[in-house]
């Protein structure tokens, strides 16, 4: 009788395929009133010597019948926590579904868009992305730029500078007024020879249509043994060529900068006809960058030695052609966070820039 109950519910138990019906069966087995409950009671029936044998038996079978439903309720939960894991995936790259208009609620801004094109270009020229702080200290900001004490390129950048504590008189930390403190910082880290662009938010105490307090430079720094004012040219024209997707001429303008000798302004071809700005022809000109052979001062403040190694630097607006190629009228408008501008001028999250499918 006692084996014919254990097969009978450790077959059920075997085939159940829900946790309700395991337990009906722990009821119907085990319960009060379950058949191996009664069968227990019945031991008072029996004799002592059937009593010792019966008794231990019912016991053991009691136990095998909880442990058997224990076991198949944790292979039910393993098994429905996999279904759950099979259904509800969610792909958390999608972009989202839209509000109410049907529009993407997101935009990738602008300036974000352009920063990640420039990015895309300069990698494939073998420039890799470096980052640095935007407190600085000012002998990043300007002593190691061969930008001392009283310079009056100090004056001229409109810096903010950070408060020190009361007592505390060493000079105060700034917003970085440029990126090219990241010039001495990978230097530093890196050694000769060097390849990088710095893209990121710099500062200045000017505001106007075209000056933000807070915009954005693109940093670029190669050293090598024999890089020159050639190499810079034919860099810059490839990228404003793969930026503005049509070959664009560049003009060189002496000029002068503490950080590079000799140092060059550097304009692009481009036409105003009609009220608006078309790059890569007529024959207009308009400022997009600074650059230079880096001076060896600079050179020497980020520890590589100018009898061996030479290379150029330059410094551009990302906000300014991104102005450009995507003919935004107004500056400010960038940092108004007007969400009707941002959808007309913002991009899909979809549309990661790259060289392949074209900037
Ligand atoms: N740092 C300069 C600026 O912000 C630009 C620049 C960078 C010029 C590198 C020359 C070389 O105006």
């Amino acid at each position: 009788m006692m084996d014919d109950l254990r097969t009978k519910y450790l077959s059920q138990i075997d085939t159940a395929s829900t946790e309700a019906a395991l337990e009906d069966l722990r009821l119907a087995a085990i319960g009060k009133k379950g058949e191996v409950s009664l069968a227990m009671r019945s031991l008072g029936k029996m004799t002592p010597e059937e009593r010792q044998i019966e008794g231990p038996r019912l016991n053991a079978l009691k136990d095998e019948i909880t442990s058997a439903i224990a076991a198949k309720k944790a292979a039910l939960e393993d098994a429905a926590l996999e279904e759950r894991l099979r259904h509800e995936w969610l792909d958390v790259t999608l972009p989202g579904r839209g509000g109410a208009r049907g529009v993407a609620e997101g935009s990738v801004h602008p300036v974000s868009q352009v920063w990640e094109e420039c990015t895309a270009i300069f990698a494939d020229m073998g420039f890799r992305v470096a980052e640095g702080p935007q407190v600085e200290s000012d002998w990043y900001n300007f002593d190691a730029l061969n930008i001392p004490d009283h310079h009056p390129a100090r004056g001229e950048m409109d810096t903010f500078y950070m408060h020190r504590a009361a007592g505390d008189d060493r000079p105060p930390h700034v917003l970085r007024t440029h990126t090219s403190p990241v010039q001495i910082r990978s230097m530093q880290e890196h050694g000769a020879p060097l390849r990088i662009i710095c893209p990121g938010r710099v500062y200045r105490a000017d505001f106007d249509q075209t000056h933000t307090p807070m915009f954005h430079q693109v940093e670029g720094l190669a050293i090598g043994r024999d890089i020159s004012m050639a190499n810079l040219k034919w860099v810059l024209e490839e990228f404003f060529t793969a930026f503005f997707g049509t070959k664009v001429r560049t003009r060189f303008r002496a000029s002068h900068f503490p950080f590079t000798e000799p140092s060059a302004e550097v304009d692009i071809q481009c036409s105003f006809e009609g009220g608006t700005v078309k790059v890569g022809e007529g024959d207009g000109w308009l400022e997009v960058l600074g650059s230079g052979m880096v001076h060896p001062h600079v050179l020497r403040a980020g520890g590589i030695d100018p009898d061996e190694w030479q290379g150029f630097a330059f410094g551009m607006g990302i906000d300014r052609i991104a102005m450009l190629k995507y003919g935004i009228p107004d500056l400010r408008a960038f940092f108004d966070s007007d969400l009707r501008w941002l959808r007309h001028y913002g991009f899909s999250a979809l549309q990661v820039p790259t060289l392949r499918a074209g900037v």
